[in-house]
């Protein structure tokens, strides 16, 4: 097992980068196989009530046009990926108290009838909402601790807590949801060795999936002229994140790609082993905007599944038929 130094050159070492990546790729291989999991993202809403430096939607951007989908038109979008093939469908949104506890839980319970598995990714609930959105048949969660330095977290949003979201990653977990959390690389301010301790707090979690993508400044926020991240330091990161948790469900994060055209097909050839299209629909997309030159914007929910169908085909892999979940190594 890796310790914090031996990771922290590992993700300094851009030279032997190759090494690293193809080290990643052969425990993914060994651990989770060839196949590639898809999960379908429905961008339901970009109203959120907090005001994360970094984000595109946070809520002192008066820029953004605001929407939310209303019910039936979100379950008629997951009625639509799931006839496209999709095994899981992801309902992501800002922090909009507008889907209240029991409009999401008939919204999970009208979807479940189309034989997917869910996965919600709407930030910070109270343990009650989290008890009954399990009930109603979600079955994982995703939220990003996003860093585990809490003098950062707190200076790129001063009205959260770092305590509290981790506290709701407990609940999450203690509910029996499948855990998904991860990281950005490339913050203002964070080092290396921070990233080596998200990496680690990631590990004694234990995630069953990590979600790790660089940093991109927005221009409508007090971040706008930041440096970002890189996708070389993004790729290390998730490496080594393959290596530290050897069977987790690991995405090609869309941010990846967002800073090279291929980005999401390096990271399957680095150790991920999933992938989130999106599935939303019409000018939604654009306006689910929380970094900049967000790819397929201009694309169809049907578009979408044929491209990366396509291109995981051309490396060699196959799609997975499953729901996709974590099934741990012995
Ligand atoms: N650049 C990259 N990723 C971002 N996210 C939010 N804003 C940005 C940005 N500017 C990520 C966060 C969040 C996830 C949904 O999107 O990690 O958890
Ligand atoms: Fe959307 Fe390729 S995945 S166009």
């Amino acid at each position: 097992m890796l310790n914090k130094q031996e990771i922290i050159s590992l993700l300094q070492d851009e030279e032997n980068q190759a090494d690293l990546l193809k080290r990643a790729d052969e425990v993914r291989h060994q651990y989770v196989g060839d196949e590639v999991h898809l999960r379908g993202l429905i961008e339901f809403s970009n109203i959120c009530r907090n005001n994360c430096l970094y984000c595109g939607i946070r809520r002192g951007n008066t820029k953004v046009c605001r929407y939310h989908m209303d019910e039936n038109e979100l379950i008629e979008t997951a009625r639509r990926a799931a006839a496209l093939g999709f095994k899981t469908i992801v309902m992501q949104s800002g922090e909009d108290m507008y889907y209240t506890e029991p409009r999401l839980c008939r919204i999970i319970e009208a979807i479940k009838k189309f034989d997917v598995a869910i996965t919600l990714s709407i930030g910070e609930r109270t343990y009650e909402e989290y008890k009954a959105f399990r009930e109603a048949g979600a079955d994982r969660y995703l939220m990003r601790i996003e860093t585990t330095d809490k003098e950062l977290y707190h200076k790129l949003d001063p009205e959260m807590s770092w305590q509290h979201r981790y506290e709701c990653l407990l609940a999450i977990k203690e509910l029996g949801y499948e855990l998904g959390s991860g990281i950005m690389v490339g913050l203002p301010e964070q080092s290396i060795e921070s990233i080596a301790e998200d990496l680690l707090f990631l590990k004694e979690l234990g995630v069953d999936m990590a979600g790790i993508g660089p940093f991109i400044p927005h221009p409508e926020t007090p971040l706008a002229h930041e440096k970002g991240g890189t996708l070389g330091l993004a790729l290390r990161t998730m490496a080594v994140m393959r290596l530290l948790l050897p069977d987790i469900n690991i995405p090609a994060t869309t941010a990846m790609e967002s800073l090279h055209p291929e980005g999401r097909i390096m990271a399957l050839k680095a150790g991920a082993n999933v992938v989130m299209p999106n599935v939303t629909e019409g000018e939604y997309r654009k306006l689910y905007e929380l970094y900049p030159n967000k790819i397929c914007v201009n694309d169809t929910p049907a578009h979408c599944r044929s491209c990366i169908g396509m291109k995981i085909q051309m490396i060699g892999r196959q799609i997975g038929t499953g729901y996709g979940a974590h099934k741990k190594a012995s």
